[in-house]
């Protein structure tokens, strides 16, 4: 059966979520067909370009029409925070299969209300989370899950990035808290606090810290003009975790040198985990119950038919990439409507997400450790 789907916005992750599309039933023969109907942006010479580009049948300037159309099955949001929530509820309520970016929202407030117009709408949602496919990642989990690490005990996780680092780096959405909801926090600490909540479990207590470096940016086409800049550009926390498990979650868009280092490690009483975005293919494990002399970090390449989503690419050793982690999210979330279930991540844990990253900022506001209930 054939699903067709709508895509609001065009751009950086307009561009992969298009490609996921192409790519997801030639390798991974879904039981539904994805049929990429409508690109929505709100520049309509630029959409019917990126739609020629991009492989979209047609092009529109107006989401609220194009959510409610009887031919469309799939929502796809990939626009700034502040139209997630008016998209997403506009279209559960017209009864569409939801599929979001993240941060799901810019509050708590208006992530319960998606939560709640899907629930109430019955519709299945999705979270774009999509780190949590990288093979690696779910390897790592697995280990986790079946006792290999033993106890729990650290989740060290920074997500560091420079390319706001030239206070010449003018202004955009990302910087306007209104648009945004937050900085770094928002933008990149919600991955890392996806894959800490995936890996170990529920985050209970945050404490945290935030900055803003570079206090105002130029506005682009308004020679000597500037505006203020309303997010943060860094982020620190301590978290807790309900398992009693200690965690550190740091996001940063200033760290000159490193490009996109999503990377985390997690010890355990019978061995630790290592992982890194820029070598996205490796998973280093260390295991107490290799003999003593043997003892030391093992890096294992994932890329073996047996490991999660390796068998629809390529033989051992030929690695994939970024842009396979969001093949890996469509796939999941078509199987999961054929099975009409919700996937994860879905709503509830962008709920959840939120209430963490409101966590951090409260504690940072009164410079206190923060209880998530
Ligand atoms: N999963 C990831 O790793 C990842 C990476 C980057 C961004 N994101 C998230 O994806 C979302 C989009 O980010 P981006 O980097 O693609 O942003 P972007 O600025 O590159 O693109 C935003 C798109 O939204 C469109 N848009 C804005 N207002 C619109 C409107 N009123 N109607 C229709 N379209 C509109 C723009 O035309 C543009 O195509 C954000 O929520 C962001 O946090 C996720």
């Amino acid at each position: 059966m054939t699903v067709n789907v709508a895509l609001i916005g065009y751009a950086f992750m307009g561009r992969a979520h298009s490609n996921a599309y192409r790519q997801v039933t030639p390798f991974f023969s879904p039981r539904l067909t994805p049929r990429m109907k409508v690109l929505c942006g709100r520049d309509g010479r630029k959409v019917r370009e990126a739609a020629r580009t991009l492989g979209w049948d047609e092009a529109a300037t107006e989401w609220e029409a194009v959510v409610t159309r009887p031919d469309i099955h799939i929502v796809d949001i990939a626009t700034p925070g502040d139209l997630h929530a008016p998209i997403a509820i506009a279209a559960a309520k017209a009864g569409k299969v939801v599929f979001c970016e993240k941060p799901l929202a810019n509050t708590v407030r208006e992530a319960e209300q998606m939560l709640a117009a899907v629930t109430k709408a019955g519709v299945v949602h999705m979270l774009c989370h999509n780190y949590r496919r990288v093979p690696a990642v779910m390897l790592a989990q697995q280990l986790i899950a079946r006792g290999d690490l033993g106890e729990i005990r650290h989740f060290r996780g920074t997500y560091l990035q420079d390319w706001i680092i030239d206070p010449k780096f003018p202004m955009t959405w990302r910087f306007d808290r209104r648009r945004a909801g937050s900085g770094a926090l928002g933008d990149i600490a919600a991955h890392v606090v996806d894959l800490a909540r995936f890996l170990v479990g529920e985050i209970d207590e945050v404490t945290g810290d935030l900055t803003t470096f570079i206090k105002t940016r130029p506005l682009p086409g308004q020679p000597g003009k500037t505006a203020r800049v309303t997010v943060d550009d860094a982020s620190t926390a301590l978290v807790r975790f309900r398992s009693g498990a200690m965690g550190t979650i740091e996001a940063t868009r200033v760290a000159s040198g490193r490009k996109n280092h999503n990377r985390f490690e997690i010890n355990g009483s019978r061995g630790s985990v290592a992982f890194d975005l820029e070598r996205m293919n490796e998973l280093e494990l260390y295991l107490e119950s290799d003999r003593k002399s043997q003892r030391g970090f093992r890096r294992i390449l994932v890329t073996e038919g047996g490991h999660p989503y390796i068998k629809a690419w390529w033989p051992p050793g030929h690695i994939i990439g970024y842009e396979h982690t969001f093949t890996h999210t469509v796939f999941d979330l078509l199987e999961a409507m054929a099975d009409d279930r919700v996937p994860e991540p879905n709503f509830k844990d962008g709920v959840i997400n939120q209430r963490v990253l409101e966590g951090i900022e409260r504690s940072a506001r009164t410079r206190r450790w923060v209880e998530l209930s």
